[in-house]
């Protein structure tokens, strides 16, 4: 069925909505574009010091993700898990999603560097999968306190998972599209923590 491939578009517009911006607004917090690295994610909604705004921001960027992958994965049919992520238009899907939320289109593009984004994606994919990711994630977080550093490891690491649990070639080469462009948002990031610049989770500084 042609239509399927709507699910692309409608992923790019789930994608596109910024709760770092939606939830600031609503809780009279600055823009999250004029402080901190300025970025519209849940790691800079905390440094206003607001815990509740960077969870539901969290959760929100989050949700999205997972959203669209369970409307695709309903919508497509999943007879097998394995079938259903060998879709190409599954794919399109995630990398929709995920595009919409680093270029969107309601934010003149200027869009977030997609963590908790791919979170929720990978979590609409497979819970197990997800799960896996998001250890990775807290693990590193824990140690190190660098939100961004647990993001490029959990980013390294999802499609090793995905491709041991699945073997799948398609989603495998997708979460590895997606890992490069989570690095590549992430560069900023990555010349501080060489240079020993980056701010820790809870740090307030810039
Ligand atoms: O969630 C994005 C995180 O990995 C880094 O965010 O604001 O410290 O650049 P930020």
């Amino acid at each position: 069925d042609p239509l399927v491939y709507l699910l692309i578009p409608i992923a790019y517009l789930i994608g596109s909505i910024s709760f770092a911006v939606m939830v600031s607004r609503s809780m009279n917090l600055p823009d999250p574009y004029t402080y901190g690295s300025g970025n519209p994610g849940a790691t800079n909604v905390l440094r206003t010091g607001n815990k509740k705004a960077a969870v539901l921001t969290l959760i929100g960027d989050g949700a999205k993700g997972f959203i669209a992958l369970v409307l695709a994965r309903w919508l497509l049919g999943d007879d097998t898990l394995v079938g259903t992520l060998n879709s190409w238009v599954l794919c399109g899907v995630v990398l929709a999603v995920f595009l919409g939320h680093l270029f969107p289109i309601f934010h003149d593009f200027k869009g977030g560097k997609g963590v908790a984004t791919a979170c929720g994606i990978l979590f609409g994919i497979n819970w197990i999968l997800g799960l896996a990711t998001l250890s990775t994630w807290l693990i590193v977080a824990f140690f190190t306190r660098y939100s961004s550093l647990a993001a490029i490891c959990a980013a390294i690491f999802a499609p090793v998972y995905c491709v041991f649990l699945f073997g799948v070639e398609s989603m495998g080469l997708t979460l590895t599209v997606m890992c490069v462009l989570m690095l590549w948002r992430h560069r900023n990031n990555i010349v501080k923590l060489l240079d020993g610049s980056e701010t820790r989770i809870g740090s307030k500084k810039t």
